[in-house]
């Protein structure tokens, strides 16, 4: 019962611009989670590369890592009982095309791409996420 985890959240470049930050976090706290710790920042391509780096092969590489230092970004330690997956469901699918209905990115997110939030996929990437953001 007791598995209390953090995970990464980012509200991305297409949301912050739309001020929806303070939205988003609302939905957040709604949904049980804490806010660990937060930092409004905007990354460097070459900061955004590493990040992503586990996307390196992908097609979508160089656009993903251009957008996400394209502007401000907001990022969260959230803390919740199952933060990684409960922030996943709370996310909704990577295409807002196929985001349940009440997910984040069905009812903000613009298109695959400017989908307004990043999640870790599991407890350890979250760990690294963090770590990346956080660690001094
Ligand atoms: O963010 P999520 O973990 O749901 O998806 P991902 O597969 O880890 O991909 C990372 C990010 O790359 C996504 O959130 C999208 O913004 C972007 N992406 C894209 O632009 N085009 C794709 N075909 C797949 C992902
Ligand atoms: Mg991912």
């Amino acid at each position: 019962m007791n598995n209390l985890e953090q995970t990464l959240s980012i509200i991305k470049p297409d949301a912050v611009e739309r001020n929806l930050d303070q939205e988003i976090k609302n939905i957040f706290l709604n949904n049980g989670f804490k806010i660990i710790k937060e930092k409004k920042i905007k990354l460097e391509k070459n900061e955004a590369e590493k990040f992503y780096k586990v996307h390196e092969t992908k097609p979508f590489y160089n656009d993903l890592c251009e957008y996400l230092s394209s502007g401000p970004i907001l990022v969260m330690i959230l803390e919740k009982e199952n933060a990684v997956l409960s922030n996943r469901e709370l996310m909704g699918a990577t295409n807002p095309k196929d985001a349940k209905e009440g997910t984040i990115r069905k009812k903000y997110g613009i298109s695959i791409d400017k989908n307004s939030v990043h999640g870790s996929d599991s407890k350890e990437n979250g760990k690294i996420e963090i770590d990346f953001f956080f660690k001094n």
